[in-house]
């Protein structure tokens, strides 16, 4: 199928067969995957890495996940342990990340993994990264394919919306069916969420038999995915509250609220898979309304 946006490719052999080639030369290419779109590059490569980074204006310190194809690919790069195996018969592939113990002789780029000592794994379900998977000889270095604290893409138009033309290839492969990010599981030493994803602690807790312990302050950031500011539209949001304030947007479940300026619902029938899945599409279309009226008020959302 034809679009408008020259770098937005669909699904077939030949644009398979392109990006792989793209990837293999070192060049990074917008990809589908369940959970959001991502910017992928060779994790091996340090100039393709370099690429990732300064396309998303990424933080150096903030590290980027290794996506894998299966189990059977991670041996040369992490030291694995029970509760990896457990969790990976169980939700493998899918929508979580796990920190891992890096081995010695690894080749994923330090950059990759802002020089710790552990590398973030996944193995991602969508059938367009798989089959790339399958073909190349290396692991994929993705963040989300947004600008560092802008919001995440869950279509190649969103993706588009961030790069434009500074990525030569965006593979269309629809909008991501979970829409939020994997959640993020550091297994170093006594399992703990590190980013809270679409896999609750609850389900986490059940396969792995633990009880997580009750979240304490901490001080000290352990992965960026904590920092205050993240997936950004640009204006304040609200969830759950009734009176506008007019510098916010609100967001709710249900459909109390149908008509309301500036009020939108995530999920009419109040279903959080749902919600979840229209929570970035949701902060797009308030930034969009937002930037578009070029007004200084905020009533016009
Ligand atoms: O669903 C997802 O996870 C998506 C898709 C594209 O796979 N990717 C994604 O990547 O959300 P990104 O870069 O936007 O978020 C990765 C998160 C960041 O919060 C980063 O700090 C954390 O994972 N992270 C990566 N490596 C880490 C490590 N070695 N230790 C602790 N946190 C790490
Ligand atoms: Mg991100």
């Amino acid at each position: 199928m034809k679009n408008s946006y020259l770098n937005i490719f669909s699904f077939n052999k030949k644009n398979l067969n392109k990006t792989i080639k793209l990837l293999n030369k070192g060049e990074i290419v917008g990809l589908p995957t369940e959970t959001v779109y991502g910017l992928a590059g060779n994790a091996y490569d340090k100039l393709a890495v370099k690429k990732i980074f300064n396309a998303k204006k990424r933080p150096k310190y903030n590290p980027l996940i290794v996506h894998y194809n299966s189990i059977k690919n991670i041996s040369k790069d992490v030291k694995t342990n029970l509760f990896f195996m457990k969790l990976y018969k169980r939700l493998c592939p899918g929508p979580i990340t796990f920190i891992l113990k890096k081995k010695k002789n690894s080749k994923v780029n330090n950059q990759v993994t802002a020089n710790l000592k552990t590398i973030a794994v996944r193995f991602p379900k969508h059938k367009i990264v798989r089959s790339i998977l399958r073909s190349i000889d290396y692991p994929l270095a993705m963040p989300s394919a947004n600008i560092s604290s802008s919001i995440s893409p869950v279509t190649a138009i969103d993706v588009y919306e961030e790069f434009k033309n500074k990525i030569k290839l965006i593979f269309d492969g629809g909008k991501s069916k979970i829409g939020i990010e994997s959640t993020v599981i550091d297994l170093t030493n006594e399992p703990k969420i590190l980013r809270p994803g679409f896999i609750s602690s609850s389900k986490i807790e059940k396969i792995l038999k633990i009880k997580f312990k009750k979240k304490i302050k901490e001080k000290k950031i352990k992965s960026p995915g904590m920092l205050k500011r993240h997936y950004s539209p640009g204006i304040p949001i609200k969830i759950n509250q009734i009176k506008p304030d007019y510098k916010s947007a609100y967001i709710y479940l249900g459909k109390r609220f149908k008509n309301r300026k500036g009020f939108f619902s995530l999920s009419k029938n109040s279903n959080l898979n749902e919600a979840a899945s229209n929570l970035y599409r949701t902060f797009r279309i308030i930034k969009k309304k937002r930037f578009q009226k070029n007004t200084n008020s905020f009533n016009s959302l």
